[in-house]
């Protein structure tokens, strides 16, 4: 599979059979996730793992009472809110592993630098026949200071792309993408 096939074969998945992911392939992931491009080579992203569908499984039930309580918090109501109420949403999706992306410094390219590091990974991930789906709502749960503290976090450490993974179940259908959008092309 070469990068364009990568690139057009990565889907976020949401089903996963119960194969574990090894420790060497999730090493082979990080190794790809760390050539990503950063402003000025900062480099400026560290890892946590979890591996085992039960503990993700555990921690996405964490990961949903964290979120819910956060909407509630900003007073966000609607559909989106009332789903993640349901005690039954598996927010990860039954993955065999799940990586946290940290951003470990604050300066204005922190996030970009490790959503850089994210795609590195997903791709890299789809080439090992993978699927992963990064996700938005377990951001609260691992930038809660009691998670940093108990995962041995720094506080000052902002978790960015919280990536689920494991082996899929069946196909995921391709999401509709919209052609470029060409603002200019002077030539
Ligand atoms: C920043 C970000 C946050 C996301 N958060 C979630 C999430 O919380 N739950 C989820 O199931 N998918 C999440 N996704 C996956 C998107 O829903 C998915 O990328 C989008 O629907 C397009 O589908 P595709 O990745 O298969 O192309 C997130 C994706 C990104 C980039």
């Amino acid at each position: 599979m070469n990068v364009l096939e990568a690139i057009a074969a990565r889907r976020s998945v949401r089903e996963y059979t119960d194969r574990p992911v090894s420790r060497e392939t999730i090493e082979q992931l990080l190794s790809a996730a760390v050539q990503a491009p950063s402003a000025r080579n900062a480099q400026n992203w560290a890892f946590g793992v979890i591996q085992g569908r039960d503990r993700v499984r555990e921690m996405g039930e964490r990961a949903r009472v964290a979120c819910l309580a956060e909407l509630d918090r900003q007073g966000v109501t609607g559909d989106f809110r009332d789903r993640l109420a349901d005690p039954n949403v598996q927010p990860f999706h039954g993955a065999a592993a799940l990586i946290v992306i940290y951003a470990t410094t604050q300066d204005q390219f922190a996030t970009i630098n490790c959503s850089l590091a994210a795609q590195n990974l997903m791709l890299a991930a789809t080439e090992l026949g993978l699927g992963t789906c990064w996700i938005g709502i377990a951001a609260p749960l691992f930038n809660d200071p009691d998670t940093k503290r108990e995962l041995g976090v720094a506080e000052d450490y902002l978790a960015v792309a919280p990536l689920i993974l494991g082996y899929p179940a069946g196909d995921t259908p391709r999401r509709p993408k919209n052609p470029p959008q060409i603002l200019f092309w002077q030539q």
